[in-house]
């Protein structure tokens, strides 16, 4: 097992009625921002119930943090810290508003133009320069709520940029499962299909001795193999959207990528599509994540195989098994409502592989993986298999 350190500060308070706890967990005092998404939170109930457990605190509300959250938008809400003097965020909202809030934390007191803490995906490591925030989770999907990372979008250049660091852990999110009730359908099968990825990122690597970090990753897979279709159907079944939104939680909380080798080229290839084409995060990666395993089949068929044999049961010699288990993930993919070509997305997509390799090839990401042996070739592969 390779050496680690797991550091994770963030206060997750998971369950029915939790919102409740609000006015225990922010700061005594504290002028805070309510940064929320396109307005889910009005029709919901989520609103009221966040403004009724803080009613001794003076907030100031920021809407319009849009999905896949613009370094435009977000630059509001800093000028609107810097006026009003405010002490903390609440991020009310989905990954969106959540990675908008991590940015936001991080730009108001950046010495220089924050266009570059995502341009030159700068480490925020100094407590002492964010703003604290802590988060109400609407929509389980990204893990944002429990780890240190963002993604943000520079609408000017078309870049969908992640960045992060240790100070920009939530200081606590809360996670009611029953939330989840008013999310549409296809926001649902978003959630289960980026979580599943998360774990396959840092699951389908190579075999390596972290005996532990592999089943706990297999009993993610597991879980939301068993609750992803239900959970989709039926929302207000409480021990399908708790098992769910535990399930996304720890799927990107740290936890299963220490001490073991990670990949996130599927990811760093479906944000250059949702940044090109609108297309939402997780349908980029049901659209590249087969096609990457399958171009890297040689690197990958030993994990392959494994996940084949303990997810799927399968059977048959090594190459079949990890044939077969790309094959189910497909399959998968599509009963959780996902298209898998990005033709069907796009009709204009033909110049997509190569604008791709230009963009990495600009930013020098010349080799990407677990073994970083995906070339600027491979990704033009990858991308043209996608089509
Ligand atoms: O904006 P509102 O009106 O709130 O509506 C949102 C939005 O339209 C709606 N929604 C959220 N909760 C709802 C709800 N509608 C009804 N009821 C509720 N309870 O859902 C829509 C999508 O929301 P969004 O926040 O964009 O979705 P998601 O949570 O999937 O976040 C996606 C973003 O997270 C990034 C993605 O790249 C993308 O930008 N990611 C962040 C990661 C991280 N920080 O670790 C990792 C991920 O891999 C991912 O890259
Ligand atoms: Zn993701």
């Amino acid at each position: 097992m390779l050496n680690f350190e797991l550091y994770n500060p963030t206060n997750l308070v998971f369950g029915k009625g939790q919102i409740e706890k609000l006015s225990t967990l922010v700061p005594q005092g504290a002028k805070i921002l309510l940064a929320y998404g396109g307005g889910s939170i009005f029709k919901n109930g989520v609103h009221e119930q966040v403004i009724n457990n803080l009613k001794d605190f003076t907030i100031v509300e920021f809407g319009g943090i849009e999905p896949n959250p613009h370094f435009e938008t977000l630059m509001k809400a800093v000028d609107v810290i810097k006026q009003q003097n405010i002490d903390f965020i609440l991020a009310v909202g989905g990954g969106s508003v959540i990675d908008g809030v991590k940015f936001i934390s991080a730009a108001v007191h950046f010495e220089g133009n924050p266009m570059e803490i995502l341009q030159k995906r700068l480490l925020i490591k100094d407590l002492s320069k964010v703003i604290p925030f802590g988060t109400v989770l609407t929509l389980p999907a990204t893990g944002s709520e429990m780890n240190s990372g963002s993604v943000v979008t520079i609408k000017a250049t078309q870049e969908k940029l992640a960045f992060g660091g240790s100070a920009l852990f939530p200081k606590f999110s809360i996670c009611d499962p029953t939330v989840i009730q008013s999310l549409p359908k296809r926001q649902l099968q978003n959630g289960v299909v980026d979580a599943y990825t998360h774990v396959l990122e840092q699951y389908l690597t190579y075999p390596h001795e972290g005996f532990l970090q592999d089943r706990i990753a297999e009993s993610i897979l597991q879980t939301l193999i068993q609750v992803g279709p239900e959970v989709v159907e039926n929302p207000a079944d409480y021990a399908l959207a708790s098992n769910f939104m535990w399930s996304c939680t720890m799927a990107l909380n740290g936890l299963i990528q220490k001490g073991v080798p990670s990949d996130w080229a599927t990811h760093m290839i479906g944000h250059e599509l949702t940044a090109l084409y609108g297309i939402d995060h997780a349908r980029t990666l049901a659209v590249v994540g087969p096609n990457l395993y399958r171009v890297m089949f040689e690197t990958k068929k030993g994990k392959l195989a494994q996940y084949g044999k303990r997810i799927f049961n399968l059977t048959g010699t090594e190459d079949e098994i990890a044939n077969e288990a790309i094959t189910k993930t497909v399959a998968f993919f599509h009963t959780m409502g996902m298209d898998t070509k990005l033709s069907d997305y796009t009709k204009e997509y033909d110049k997509t592989a190569d604008f791709i390799v230009d963009r990495f090839k600009e930013r020098g990401w010349l080799g990407l993986g677990e073994k970083q042996n995906i070339t600027l070739e491979k990704v033009k592969a990858i991308v043209e298999m996608s089509y």
